[in-house]
């Protein structure tokens, strides 16, 4: 079974701008797939459809087999808490909760086990390179600091489907040669499907997949 599946997808904005139709998508679990396109034309807007945080127009969206589309607000939460790992272009990293809480999110609230959900979050933290700052805050992070707490709350629970919007974008090369190795190895090693939004050549390097996203669709990949 396929991690997603997405056919005949179609997206409008605004005054009836249409940012993509026709829109066919398969990926399987363990693969790694990046996705390019130019700013604006609707990378974000896909992902949040994909997660079903936001509505298409038109075509259907499958999770591990299950279509979005029938399931009420509340079947669709449980299925991306329990499925998806995302990371936003825009970090969330909640002010209120230390960076470890951040992080044990998913864990907390999928199961309520917390010793479980702390050593996890203990885990990714140190997996990013910031095991020391887990008591921390976000308003004491980088903007590079934020993005590897995001990640890491986006692989705490080994989701099936990790949908990360441009999870590289403000790292150094270095940093973000490490972080692209664990989207590697959540995928292969823990078989989870990855769609990556990117401008990096780097990212696109470790991919399996390279698509851009045109108004014709997706285009380019083996
Ligand atoms: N709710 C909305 N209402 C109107 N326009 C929207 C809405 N959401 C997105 N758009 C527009 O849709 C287009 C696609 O936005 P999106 O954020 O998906 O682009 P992107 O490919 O992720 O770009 P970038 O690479 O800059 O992040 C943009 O022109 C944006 O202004
Ligand atoms: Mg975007």
């Amino acid at each position: 079974m396929n991690a997603i599946d997405v056919t005949g997808l179609a997206k409008s904005v605004g005054d009836s701008r249409q940012l993509f139709s026709g829109l066919n998508l398969a990926v399987r679990p363990g693969e790694l797939v990046a996705l390019l396109g130019e700013s604006g034309v609707g990378k974000s807007t896909l992902l949040n459809i994909l997660a079903g945080l936001d509505d298409a127009d038109a075509g259907e969206v499958r999770i591990a087999g299950t279509a979005l589309g029938p399931l009420d607000e509340g079947a669709r939460t449980r299925l991306r808490r329990e499925k998806i790992g995302f990371v936003f272009q825009a970090f969330h990293i909640l002010p209120y909760l230390t960076l470890a809480q951040n992080v044990a999110l998913p864990l907390a609230l999928i199961a309520p086990d917390t010793a479980t959900a702390t050593a996890r979050a203990g885990e990714m933290l140190e997996a990013v390179g910031l095991g020391d700052r887990g008591q921390g805050y976000a308003r004491d992070l980088s903007g590079g600091e934020l993005q590897r707490v995001a990640i890491a709350r986006a692989l705490v629970h080994r989701p099936a489907l990790i949908l990360a919007d441009e999870p590289t974008g403000n790292l150094d090369p270095e940093t973000a040669t490490r972080v692209l190795a664990l989207f590697a190895q959540a995928a292969r090693a823990g078989g989870a499907a990855a769609i990556m939004v990117t401008h990096s050549a780097a990212t696109a390097q470790v991919a399996d997949r390279v698509l851009t996203l045109t108004h014709a669709g997706l285009v380019g990949g083996a």
